[in-house]
């Protein structure tokens, strides 16, 4: 079978993406529905179907009704890209491949013991989705406990958080580099009136010592130039009894990730910030990697939480 170059392109568009993949390696091994491939692969329900029907436009993935349920497999006629996809597969061999068959194998044994889905997920449900289950409804629960006091949002980007803990706080006051962001929250936040924005840049904020009880640092370290002057300008914000909390990507060596958002460095040590944190006075109550990524590749989380003595 010949192909133009436009036909080329997108079948190899089609390949190039790590979910496809995985979905196509399961479907070459059993049979599965849209619910059981999200259970296993832990992508979101609407992704899996999205890629499913690329894959099946393209011929290589079919599929047939069971019940109210559309089980899915690798097809198995000649489809225009299935040439291309055999010598591709012969090749790959993947830590993830792995982990994506064992969990099959469960799953596939959980639909024959007639397991209720939780119990087919028991011991890693934090991996599955199921509706309305997710980490920001939890969230949300957890805030409920929050007694915050004068909170500042360093490099609060356009609010979730401000938006997630204002109800708890007595003030908050977001921070961030970006006019465009900032815009963005004020609009995300108006009516709030215990909540104010300002222009700043996290390596000089414009505020007298001790002004605040919680600091948050959330995901803004990977734009910083100079992350130990951010940290220190954070901690400079803390009053006697104050919190920091810090949420930063480890460090990593996926550069070519990192210039795609942006970021300006490749992530702080768990141990290094650690270090900057209590050279700032604070004392350090956890400093660690508290998760990691589900895809490839596979970037770890550090949360650190430390407080202002009196
Ligand atoms: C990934 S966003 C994080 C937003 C928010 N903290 C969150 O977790 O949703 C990073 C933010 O850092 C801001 N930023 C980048 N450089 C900055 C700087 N030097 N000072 C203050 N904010 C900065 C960006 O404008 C962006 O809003």
């Amino acid at each position: 079978m010949k192909f133009s170059i436009a036909q080329s392109t997108e079948l190899c568009r089609l390949l190039s993406d790590p979910s496809r993949l995985r979905l196509l390696l399961l479907l070459e091994a059993q049979e599965l529905s849209v619910a059981e491939l999200t259970e296993i692969t832990g992508l979101a329900q609407s992704r899996v179907s999205t890629h499913l029907a690329r894959l099946k436009r393209a011929g290589l993935v079919q599929h047939r009704r069971s019940g109210t349920a559309a089980m899915y497999a690798a097809a198995s006629g000649a489809g225009r890209g299935q040439e291309l996809w055999t010598l591709l597969r012969e090749q790959l061999d993947d830590a993830q491949i792995r982990l994506d068959q064992e969990r099959a194998a469960e799953v596939v044994r959980a639909r024959k013991r007639g397991l209720s889905w939780a119990e087919s997920v028991a011991g890693r449900m934090e991996l599955y989705y199921s509706p309305g289950r997710g980490w920001e409804a939890t969230a949300h629960a957890l805030i409920g406990l929050l007694d915050l006091g004068e909170v500042l949002d360093i490099a609060c980007g356009d609010g979730v958080l401000v938006e997630l803990i204002a109800e708890r706080a007595r003030s908050v006051v977001g921070v961030d580099l970006s006019a465009k962001l900032l815009a963005a929250a004020r609009k995300r936040l108006r009516g709030a009136a215990n909540v104010a924005f300002c222009q700043a840049d996290m390596h000089a904020l414009p505020f007298a010592d001790g002004g605040f009880d919680q600091v948050f640092l959330m995901h803004a370290l990977s734009y910083a130039r100079d992350p130990k002057t951010a940290v220190a300008e954070a901690a400079r914000q803390l009053r006697r009894g104050g919190r920091l909390v810090v949420a930063a990507l480890n460090a990593h060596r996926h550069r070519a990730a990192m210039e795609a958002y942006d970021h300006v460095n490749l992530g702080v040590a768990p141990d290094t910030l650690g270090k900057w944190l209590k050279a700032c006075g604070l004392r350090l109550v956890q400093c660690r990697v508290t998760s990691r990524e589900r895809r490839p590749p596979y970037f770890e989380v550090i949360t650190a939480l430390a407080v202002r003595e009196g």
